[in-house]
């Protein structure tokens, strides 16, 4: 039998999350190569056996597959300018957050040099990269996510692959972090109404939990419900649940409490009934959020 040698890869930006991603090549076998704009990060990695390249062109010149992972686009730009020319032949694959209009632009900027170009955008923690359970969404070309995903999966066993449109990763990311953020102000907020009644956020965290189980229980028909536009209040409607979020807003406020992103709900909620889906299902609020004042 011969082996074949598993791709090399370069990372350019040692940040906390490009240095957890040239972890995980180097855990996963691929020789990697390491470039940071400064000095000093990345000495662990050559300990454990990356090479350290002094400029980005020459990182670039040594993988068949370059990561660039930095604080944002205007970032990435500029480290990959100085690369530019060496770039062609390999796969490059951004893993810097940003908006899928960047994203896109991203893309252009990558098909005029003729580089084969994946987006992406990574969900979980540093700790979490390389285990089974990490997220990473790709997007763009389908044929050169499919050459490399083996080495893609390095990084994370939960990575997909979410479409052709250059932009999609960025677009998988805003929506499961709009979801996340709401929820994490949610789960701040009510520990801020229960400690203004002398309520430990600790003794209110096991019902936290419970409710967020239930969060999990309705995604999916949540989902079917804003795709076929259908929502039946069969056994709970829009007008009672807006009533039980003014609630919370009137005692919020009544302790001193922000309460700006409930009266949101509210005003959303509200817009929904006005279009007259007070008897429909709480999905319909999705008709306020897409019809802003
Ligand atoms: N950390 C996380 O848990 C996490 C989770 C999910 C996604 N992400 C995403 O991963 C990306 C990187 O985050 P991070 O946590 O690694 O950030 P970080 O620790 O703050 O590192 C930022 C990196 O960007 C580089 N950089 C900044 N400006 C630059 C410039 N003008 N030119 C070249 N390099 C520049 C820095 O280089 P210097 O060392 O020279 O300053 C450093 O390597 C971000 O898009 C972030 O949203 C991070």
């Amino acid at each position: 039998m011969t082996s074949h040698p598993l791709p090399s890869v370069a990372v350019l930006g040692l940040g906390s999350m490009g240095q957890a991603l040239a972890g995980a090549f180097l855990g996963a076998g691929h020789p990697t190569t390491i470039w940071n704009r400064s000095d000093g990060k990345g000495d662990g990695l050559v300990a454990r056996g990356a090479v350290r390249a002094a400029t980005p062109g020459q990182a670039v010149r040594a993988a068949e597959v370059v990561v660039v992972c930095v604080v944002d686009y205007d970032a990435a730009r500029a480290v990959l300018d100085r690369a530019a020319d060496d770039l062609p032949g390999r796969l490059l694959v951004n893993l810097t957050s940003d908006t899928p209009e960047r994203a896109r632009e991203a893309a252009a900027w990558a098909e005029a040099l003729g580089v084969d170009y994946l987006d992406g955008a990574v969900m979980v923690p540093v700790p979490m990269i390389g285990t089974p359970e990490a997220l990473i969404f790709h997007s763009g070309t389908r044929s050169a996510y499919e050459a490399y995903e083996p080495t893609l999966k390095a990084l994370g066993g939960q990575t997909a692959y979410v479409g052709e449109d250059h932009g999609l990763a960025a677009v998988h990311d805003l929506s499961v972090l709009d979801f996340f953020w709401t929820a994490m102000h949610g789960l701040v907020h009510g520990f801020a109404l229960a400690a203004s009644e002398g309520v430990p956020a600790a003794a209110a965290a096991p019902y936290m939990k419970t409710l967020a189980a239930l969060l999990t229980s309705v995604v999916d028909g949540t989902a079917a419900e804003v795709d076929s536009g259908k929502y039946p209040g069969d056994l709970d409607n829009l007008t009672v649940e807006a009533a039980n979020v003014r609630h919370i807003v009137r005692a919020a406020e009544h302790r001193g409490l922000d309460a700006a992103a409930l009266r949101g709900v509210l005003t959303a909620a509200g817009r929904s009934i006005d279009l007259g889906h007070g008897a429909d299902t709480w999905s319909s609020i999705v008709e306020g959020i897409r019809n802003p004042a």
